[in-house]
């Protein structure tokens, strides 16, 4: 089936006692064993649930993996992951991913004996280069966050083929309507579904999605002895959202281009960074791997002054952390989603005090550029 009958019907079967359409919302924490040793698939909620069942059956087939088990945040989800690591086991990561990646691994991950190097992944001599023989995990954002660098995903997958080492993409930009990081021979794809997958901001959630039964055994064994596990609401939530994913990136992707190129015509815009404009350093990369481009855009005004002029004129685009509803949000990553990563790695990737960060929505384009032109005005 094509991909908008599976994100609607993967998972989604109608209740089998009652009829109903959409699937109930499972809210108890235990269930009925009618004998000892006896249950009807489920015992407990922090194991595992029906809602959580049905997303994670649907997030596995729009991704292509072999299975799938989500989690209460982005994080929660790839904690997991870096749990499937040893002590003296080093993992290669994008320089510029999310902030709360490069806490976690670089203030906690540390003190249990792993070891991290950040390099620039868009170039795939860096990867190769920084690969020693304890290299385990190659972790990998594309686009990354907040400055848009585009990682060739094939040249990724065959370097993880041949050095023997486990690839993770983080798809949370681009969702699997716009990227099938597997298909390139990722091992495992992570999501926010915070994001794009549930698209309305009304929750947080995050996804691994694995190829290799032993990761799967291990990520589940985690996922129940630690209980980071999404809650049945939270689960109906994103497989709601998930039913009009196409159809919302598919605006997203319109409306990102037709900002991407407005603010690239805008005297007052030092440079726009979005994989879809041809300025983009890896324009070429991203048509190769991306279906579309998506909707999330950095742009330099130069100064931190000049930032701080926009996003306190912003009337439509809400300054707010996060990304991928169907509202706008407009963000400065400096002081805002990367202020844990320290000043002088901040300047050494690109996160200049001047940038901003905007994820497009789903509103009527044209209000959206009147607004960013009347804030514009104010620098
Ligand atoms: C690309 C990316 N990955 C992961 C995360 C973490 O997800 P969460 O906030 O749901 O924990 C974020 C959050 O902004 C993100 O932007």
């Amino acid at each position: 089936m094509g991909f908008s009958t599976d994100a609607i019907h993967v998972g989604q079967e109608a209740d089998p006692s009652t009829g109903a359409i959409v699937a109930p919302i499972y809210q108890t924490s235990t269930y009925l064993q009618e004998a000892l040793g006896k249950d009807k698939g489920y015992d407990y909620a922090r194991t595992a649930h029906p809602n959580r069942r049905a997303l994670e059956r649907c997030i596995t087939r729009l991704e292509g993996g072999l299975t799938s088990f989500v989690f209460t945040s982005g994080m929660a989800g790839i904690d997991a992951v870096f749990r499937l690591l040893r002590p003296g086991d080093h993992t290669i990561l994008s320089d510029s991913v999310y902030g709360g990646v490069y806490r976690l691994t670089t203030q906690l991950l540390v003190q249990f004996g792993m070891e991290f190097t950040f390099v620039d992944t868009s170039c795939a001599k860096n990867v190769a280069q920084a690969i020693r023989p304890s290299t385990k995990m190659l972790y990998i954002e594309t686009p990354t966050n907040p400055t848009m660098l585009v990682t060739d995903l094939a040249a990724m997958g065959s370097l993880a083929r041949e050095r023997n080492v486990t690839l993770v993409v983080d798809n949370t930009f681009l969702s699997p309507y716009f990227q099938q990081p597997i298909t390139f021979g990722a091992h495992i794809v992570v999501h926010s579904m915070t994001k794009y997958l549930n698209g309305h901001s009304d929750m947080t959630g995050g996804a691994v999605i694995l190829t290799r039964q032993e990761d799967a055994d291990k990520i589940y064994f985690l996922q129940r002895s630690t209980g980071a596990g999404l809650a049945p609401m939270d689960c109906f939530l994103v497989s709601r959202g998930i039913k009009t994913l196409a159809v919302r990136m598919e605006r997203h992707n319109q409306n990102g281009m037709a900002i991407a190129r407005h603010l690239e015509a805008h005297p007052k815009v030092k440079r726009v960074i979005y994989p879809g404009l041809a300025s983009h350093p890896q324009h070429e990369v991203a048509k190769r791997q991306q279906r579309g481009f998506g909707a999330m855009i950095a742009f330099d005004l130069g100064s931190l002054a000049a930032a701080r002029r926009l996003l306190d004129h912003v009337r439509l685009c809400s300054l707010a952390e996060s990304l991928g509803g169907v509202e706008t949000l407009i963000s400065h990553p400096a002081s805002m989603t990367h202020a844990s990563i320290p000043a002088e790695v901040r300047a050494k990737t690109g996160i200049t005090e001047g940038l901003v960060r905007i994820s497009v929505g789903i509103e009527d384009v044209e209000d959206l550029i009147a607004d960013l032109n009347q804030a514009l005005d104010h620098i």
